[in-house]
Order: structure tokens, then C-alpha cells, then sequence
């Protein structure tokens, strides 16, 4: 290992030395069996005799710390006593808003019949084209150039123009789009970008934590507007606001579509009040019947609308890819926002998605993933609507990943009583009053994503019981 010692003066060099090292171990930097810098390695590091660091080794040695024998290299033989003091740091404080913001912590382990929102099938993840295609872009890209594209490498970003303009109508050329750390990086640009401290943003309500919790990180002042069975309520949106997040394709978490009038509606209200739309396309790759309605950046005549897509639901969340199609005006900015917020997304990974969709294998996929996520989304539509139906009444959804049901009877406190029986029952699902900012409503949001097909059924039993359980305890 590099150890770092530092010398003090001409004075006492093998004592420094011998002490440093010592302390290296006796607090864990050292690990047993971590090999030592040869003497004469570390007598010319540090600019001391070999001799001197001879003395410093053979004096850890004979207190059994290193082992010492000559030819072979020292290793560390000594085990830590505890971990190196910190200094305590009162003097340093992040800004205030941030006592009230916390990113969430890993969990411990899935529970077997995870219904929990957000992950996809990991099992349907082309690993093996994947890792083909990573190894044989990986040397070229990473010897290209120092640094990539902010906006995103070209090639990847004339064929995103292309993807969203086949799938999803999304007129755009490669200079619209900015490739991205997931949907999450996209709303960081859009926040840098677009959000003074103190403006008034529009969120829905219920709404994806994540993006509040970053544009409040920003200084925005959130006002969550309702979401009814029309999508958002585009009458209560507030004169102030100038920029408006929503998921129009599948609203998160309650899975309505944004209704054509409502969409015209949103689009008349932006243009009268100069403002920008931000539409999240987050699941929209799954479609399970219905007529797709056009996103709103098709039916924009008038560059209001970033739409934002993600690979997350398609590929994988630690992919982290995703990218935006922004009007011309904010293209400029966004660049340079990519640019301060990390300079640009993993170069290896774009090329690797670059060739997953020029080959045809993104399409293929995406066909074999909507086959196996259709049959899930409805034996669970089929189980909420009979099993469920005195407990729960399921909202409307043909798209994504998650189905969501309100609770008929009992609010907050029995919705938490049925998932403390659903742990118990090793069952996960997420609780909707989770997503609400104000007064909020109770419900299940059921995600099929992470739950293979073989625990389905069982899965939903363990959930009826776990009902069941919850009414006997209320
Ligand atoms: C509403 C919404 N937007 C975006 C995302 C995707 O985020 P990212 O691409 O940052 O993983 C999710 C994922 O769960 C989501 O639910």
C-alpha cells in the first residue's frame, strides 16, 4: 500500500516513522496483510537513509506488528484497536434547508414479495449484449478525449432524437437533447437552468419525492397542485408560477393520464403565462392497451415543454441514463448546466446505449419486457378488483410499472396497519399517503416490476391476509 508519513525536521526520523506506521494500524488505515512499501522504497519517498527506515520496520516488528522478514516485503501483522479520531467539525454547517432534506437510506433487504414503486425486472436486462457491447466500446471511448460532449456524446443524441420521434412523436435533432444522469439529472439542469431562490414551482400532489426534495435543495418555493381523475387540476394553478413538473402519460404515484382537454388547457395556460412545462415520461415504454394520448411536447406549437425520459424503467436505475429535448432558447444553459453538475453522463455507458439501439436490441427488449410486465399488471388489476374489492378501489392505468388503489374505509392509520402485516407477511408495498404533501389520501401503490412472475399470486394471498389481519386488529 501508499502510505502517506510525514517528517518533521532531521530529528528522530526512524521514530517518526516507526510511530506513524504504528498508529496506521493500531487505528485500521493498516489492515492485516497489507503489504509495506520496501525500505528502500520508502527511504527514497521521503528522502531519508535506508538505514533509517530499516530501524523504523525492525522496531514494528519486534512488537509484532509487522512481520519482518527480509527479502519477502513486511506485511501487517497487527490488528486496529479502533477507528483514527476525527475532528468534530461544530464550526461546519450545511445550509439550513438541508436539516429538512435527507436522501433515503439503502435498505436493509427486499422483502420476498416486493411490490415496492420503481425498480424494474433485473432478470429481463440484456446483460449479455450489454456487456458485449460495454467491452467493446469501452477502450475506444475512454481513450477518445479527455472529456465528452456535456450535452451528451452526438451519435447517442441524434439516435435519442430519433427513438422519441418513432415512439413517441417527439419531434427533435440531435442538438435538442442533452443526455443525462436519469430523469433526476434531467430536473437538476432544469432547476439550475430555470429556478430562481424563492420562485414558485408547481408539483403534483400526490407527487415524486425525489424532484421536491431537489427543487426545494434549489430555493424553490413547491406549491403541490391536485391531481383528480383527469390528471392535474389545471384550474388551481397559481397566477405566480412559472414552471409546472408533471407526469402526463402516467401520473405518479396514482397512474391517471393527464386528460386531451386538460393537456390543451395546461398548454393555453402556459403560453398566457410565459411558462415552462416540464413533462416526466418516466414509464411510458409500457403501454398496455388504450389509444396513447400525444405528449404535450407534440401538441406544443409554442416551445413551452422539456420533455424529460428516463432508461430506468426501460433498462436499469443504476444505469443512471436519461436525457431531456429542451426548446432552443434554454439549450445554451443546459449545456453549460451539464457541464457544472458533472460535466457529462459515464462516456462508456453511452456508447454501450448508442449500440443497444442501433442494433435493435433497445426494441427488442423493450417488446419481451411489455409481454412479461402486461401479464403482471393484469393478474394484479384482475386480484384488486375481486379479491380487493371490499378494501380497495383501483385507479384507472394502461402504462407502467405500478397500479394504484385507494382505500375504501379507514384512512392513514389502517393503510399503516396493513403494511406493518404485510412486512410481518414478508410483503412490501408503498403506502400512498407517503406521497402527499398536504392532507393525504390512503391507498396502495402496488409496483410488478421487481416481483417475478412466480411470486405473484402468492404474493397478492400474503396481502389479502394481511387485510384481513389489519380489519380484525382495528
Ligand atoms: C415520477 C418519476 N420520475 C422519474 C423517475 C426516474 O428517475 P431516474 O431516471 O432519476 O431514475 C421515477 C422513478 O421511479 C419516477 O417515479
Amino acid at each position: 500500500v501508499d502510505l502517506h508519513v510525514r517528517l518533521d525536521g532531521r530529528r528522530d526520523l526512524a521514530r517518526q516513522v516507526y510511530r506513524q506506521v504504528r498508529a496506521a494500524i493500531l487505528d485500521g488505515r493498516l489492515r492485516r496483510g497489507d503489504r509495506l512499501p520496501p525500505t528502500r522504497e520508502l527511504a527514497l519517498r521521503l528522502g531519508i537513509a535506508r538505514q533509517t527506515a530499516t530501524v523504523a520496520y525492525e522496531w514494528l516488528a519486534a512488537e509484532g506488528l509487522i512481520s519482518g522478514r527480509r527479502g519477502a516485503g513486511s506485511r501487517v501483522e497487527g490488528q486496529a484497536l479502533g477507528r483514527p479520531a476525527r475532528r468534530a467539525g461544530a464550526a461546519l454547517q450545511p445550509r439550513p434547508v438541508w436539516d429538512r432534506l435527507a436522501a433515503p437510506e439503502p435498505r436493509a433487504a427486499a422483502p420476498r414479495y416486493d411490490f415496492g414503486v420503481g425498480a424494474p425486472d433485473a432478470g429481463l436486462f440484456p446483460f449479455d449484449a450489454w456487456r458485449r457491447l460495454l467491452g467493446r466500446q469501452v477502450r475506444a471511448t475512454l481513450l477518445d478525449a479527455a472529456y465528452g460532449d456535456p450535452a451528451g456524446h452526438p451519435r447517442l443524441r441524434a439516435a435519442l432524437a430519433r427513438h422519441v420521434g418513432l415512439s413517441r412523436g417527439v419531434t427533435a435533432g440531435p442538438e435538442d437533447v442533452v443526455v443525462t444522469n436519469g430523469a433526476q439529472g434531467a430536473f437538476d439542469l432544469v432547476a439550475r437552468v430555470l429556478v430562481e431562490p424563492g420562485a414558485t414551482v408547481v408539483v403534483e400532489e400526490p407527487g415524486y419525492p425525489p424532484l421536491r426534495l431537489l427543487l426545494r435543495s434549489c430555493g424553490a418555493r413547491l406549491r403541490p397542485v391536485p391531481v383528480d381523475g383527469n390528471g392535474l387540476s389545471v384550474e388551481a394553478l397559481p397566477d405566480e408560477a412559472r414552471l409546472v413538473f408533471l407526469t402526463p402519460a402516467h401520473q405518479f404515484p396514482l397512474g391517471v393520464p393527464l386528460s386531451h382537454t386538460r393537456r390543451v388547457a395546461l398548454l393555453d395556460w402556459a403560453r398566457r403565462r410565459q411558462a415552462v412545462l416540464v413533462e416526466d415520461d418516466y414509464d411510458s415504454e409500457f403501454r398496455f392497451g388504450g389509444r396513447p394520448l400525444e405528449t404535450l411536447h407534440a401538441l406544443d406549437r409554442d416551445g413551452r415543454v422539456v420533455y424529460v425520459s428516463t432508461f430506468s424503467k426501460s433498462l436499469l436505475p443504476a444505469l443512471r441514463l436519461g436525457f431531456l429535448v429542451a426548446p432552443p432558447p434554454l439549450r445554451r444553459a443546459l449545456r453549460a448546466a451539464a457541464f457544472a453538475a458533472g460535466w457529462h453522463a459515464q462516456g462508456p455507458a453511452q456508447v454501450a446505449l448508442l449500440a443497444l439501439i442501433e442494433s435493435g436490441l433497445l426494441a427488442r427488449h423493450l417488446r419481451r419486457a411489455r409481454r412479461v410486465y402486461a401479464a403482471r399488471h393484469q393478474a394484479i388489476l384482475d386480484a384488486l378488483r375481486t379479491d380487493f374489492g371490499r378494501w380497495l378501489s383501483p385507479l384507472p392505468s394502461l402504462t407502467g410499472l405500478h397500479l394504484a388503489a385507494r382505500l375504501r374505509l379507514g384512512g392513514p392509520a389502517f393503510e399503516r396497519e396493513v403494511a406493518e402485516q404485510a412486512r410481518r407477511r414478508g410483503v412490501g408495498f408503498d403506502r400512498l399517503s407517503a406521497y402527499y404533501e398536504g392532507a393525504p389520501q390512503a391507498g396502495l401503490v402496488l409496483g410488478y416490476g421487481a416481483l417475478p412472475d412466480e411470486r405473484v399470486a402468492e404474493g397478492l394471498r400474503r396481502l389479502r391476509a394481511s387485510f384481513t389481519a389489519a380489519v380484525r386488529v382495528r
